[in-house]
This record gives structure tokens, C-alpha cells and sequence, in this order.
């Protein structure tokens, strides 16, 4: 009896020099292992005489009772400072700067397409597309360029057999889409699109891209070159910018007559000369005119009743000029050194 007080006294101090969850776990199994303290005492219980095994056998439950007492008491204590302890560390301070997400950009092709896209419908055009694989029907017979017109040799093209071709200008629209409004529509469109022909340099790639411009109406209603004109400054207007002169140099192109080369003053040197203009003051945007009768034909539009002009921009070349962008070769390479120089929304 005396040793299980002992024990009880022993039990009742032994915590306090516990200081963490190793030793706490060694006490208990000094007491509690199978040769622990108490669980020997229970070895006791069978030398007892029998009126005595039942008193101690409470007690030593009373001192094992004790233990798990004083041990969960502890345990709760270092369990909590863990607790505390990872939450000090793990700690979230919103007020911090976030990492920065990097944002893509869009590309300076799209954000010029979409001005002039806005610029367009806001003037009454429809935008539509149509087929990059293109018949040589629509590509050039059908905008008065019949097969052997020398005029196609300026356009060394992409065969795909002897009647279809990658598509070398957003011309061939004009055809397509006469003949679809059936010949007896007003048509006002621009047809963005990708075109092909076989050249390759700082100014050139095999893979460029147009804006088709078209529009078709009543002789009546007097379209007429002023239209064109005022046209092409507004577009020039808003895009490049303020005060730039346009020049209608006279050219030639099957499918319209008169047909125009279309220079806008230099937004460089502002027509003094520079190395963009090659020191003439001027660089070509458009080329441009008046739809040619034979196309009207062809395409199911009366050249007694309907007329209209039609002008092609680069829109590669816009782009360009819009950003000062002087190899269009960056354009096609997807390098995002290049790319993120626009639109920069992750800026900042
Ligand atoms: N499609 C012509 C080319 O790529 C450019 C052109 C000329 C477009 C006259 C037109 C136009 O709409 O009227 O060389």
C-alpha cells in the first residue's frame, strides 16, 4: 500500500519537469509500458490475500486514472501551442502585394482590325470573310484578270491544282459577294483576311493580310471618286492620325477603272523626307478605284444601273505603321518579347 502512495506522489510531480511531447510520451511508458510502474503493480494483485486484492486493485486504478489525467492535461497544452505555433507561421497578411499574374496581350494585327472594324460599321459596312483556299475563277476571272493576263504575274501564287490557289488578295470577296447579293443590292463591306503570294523579305512574307473595301450602289445615288476620297481620309483620319494629305496617284488594276495608288503624307517626317519614306514625303497606303463595268458584268450587276468603288489597305502594313513596327516578320513569329509591347494590361 505504501508504494502505490508513493507512486500517487511521484505521479502528482513528475509533469511539471515535461516540457514537450517527447518526454511525455517516454513518462508514459515508464508507468504504463508493459513493464511500466503501474502496470506492475497489477502483478501484485495475484500475492494478495483475497480480502485485500480488491481495495488495492481500486487504488492502483485510482493512480492509473491519475496518470491519464495529469498526461491528457499535458498533451492538450503542447497540442495547443502546436496549433498556435503553425498558425504564427503559416500566417496569411492579405495587405501584401499579390504575385503578379501575367496577363496576355492582344495582338497589334487585332487591335488595329478592331478600330477599323468600329470605324467601318459605325459608317453603315458589314464585315464578312470568306475562303482563304480560293478559285482561280473568283481570285482573278472574275475581276477581269481572264488566264494569261499579265497582270497575275504580280501575284506569283500558290497552286493548290490548276483551278484553286491560296488566295492572293481579299479581292476576289468582291466577286463572291456580288454574286451572292444576287445583283440587285446595295453592298457596303470590308473583308479582313489573310492572303498569300510568293515573296519574302523585311517588307513582305509569304502570308500577309488585306482589308477589301466595297461598295456598290444606284447609279442614281451618284457614288461617286469624292466618296471614295472622303472615304479613305476618314479611315487615314483615325487611324494614322491628324492633318496627313493623301495623294491619288493614277494606276493600274483590271478590275477598276479609274484605278489609284493612294499615298498618305509621311506620319514620320510629315512629308519632309525621311528613311521610312525613302526621303519622298509620301508613303503608299492604299490602292484604290472605281469599280470596273466588267466586274459589275460578271458578277450579276448591271453596269447601266449600279456603280462603286473599292480600295485595299494592308492591313499588315497599317498595323505596321500604326506602331512603328519595322519588320513584318515580328508579326508572324509569336515571339511574346514582341507581343506584350501592346495592350499592356499587365502593366502596373
Ligand atoms: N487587290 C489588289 C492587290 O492586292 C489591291 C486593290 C486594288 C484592291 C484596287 C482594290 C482595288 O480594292 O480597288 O494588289
Amino acid at each position: 500500500m505504501n508504494k502505490i502512495d508513493e507512486l500517487r506522489q511521484e505521479i502528482e510531480n513528475i509533469f511539471d519537469n515535461v516540457d514537450n511531447m517527447k518526454k511525455l510520451n517516454e513518462l508514459k511508458v515508464e508507468y504504463l509500458g508493459k513493464k511500466g510502474k503501474i502496470t506492475e503493480l497489477n502483478s501484485v494483485i495475484k500475492t494478495l490475500p483475497n480480502d485485500e486484492k480488491k481495495s488495492f486493485g481500486m487504488k492502483v486504478n485510482e493512480v492509473k486514472v491519475l496518470f491519464n489525467s495529469k498526461y491528457e492535461e499535458k498533451r492538450n497544452i503542447f497540442e495547443e501551442e502546436e496549433v498556435n505555433k503553425r498558425l504564427e507561421s503559416e500566417k496569411i497578411d492579405v495587405t501584401l502585394p499579390s504575385t503578379k499574374i501575367k496577363r496576355g496581350s492582344k495582338h497589334p494585327m487585332s487591335l488595329t482590325i478592331e478600330r477599323i472594324e468600329d470605324l467601318f460599321v459605325s459608317m453603315g459596312y458589314d464585315v464578312v470573310s470568306g475562303p482563304e483556299l480560293e478559285s482561280d475563277e473568283y481570285c482573278f476571272e472574275r475581276l477581269n484578270l481572264p488566264k494569261g493576263h499579265p497582270a497575275r504575274d504580280m501575284q506569283d501564287s500558290f497552286y493548290i491544282t490548276n483551278d484553286y490557289l491560296l488566295r492572293t488578295q481579299t479581292s476576289s470577296m468582291q466577286a463572291r459577294y456580288m454574286v451572292e447579293s444576287g445583283g440587285n443590292k446595295p453592298i457596303r463591306i470590308i473583308v479582313p483576311g489573310k492572303t498569300y503570294r510568293r515573296e519574302d523579305d523585311a517588307t513582305h512574307a509569304p502570308q500577309f493580310s488585306q482589308i477589301e473595301g466595297l461598295v456598290i450602289d444606284k447609279k442614281e445615288n451618284n457614288i461617286s471618286l469624292a466618296d471614295l476620297k472622303g472615304t479613305l481620309e476618314i479611315f487615314v483620319k483615325e487611324m494614322l492620325g491628324d492633318n496627313l494629305k493623301l495623294r491619288f496617284r493614277p494606276s493600274y488594276f483590271p478590275f477598276t477603272e479609274p484605278s489609284y495608288e493612294v499615298d498618305v503624307t509621311c506620319f514620320k517626317c510629315h512629308g519632309k523626307g525621311c528613311n521610312l519614306c525613302s526621303q519622298t514625303g509620301w508613303i503608299e497606303v492604299f490602292a484604290a478605284g472605281m469599280v470596273h463595268p466588267n466586274v459589275l458584268r460578271m458578277n450579276g450587276y448591271d453596269p447601266d444601273v449600279w456603280g462603286g468603288f473599292a480600295f485595299g489597305p494592308g492591313w499588315d502594313r497599317i498595323t505596321m505603321f500604326r506602331y512603328g513596327i519595322p519588320d513584318i516578320r515580328l508579326m508572324y513569329q509569336n515571339d511574346v518579347r514582341f507581343l506584350e509591347q501592346f495592350d499592356r494590361k499587365d502593366v502596373d
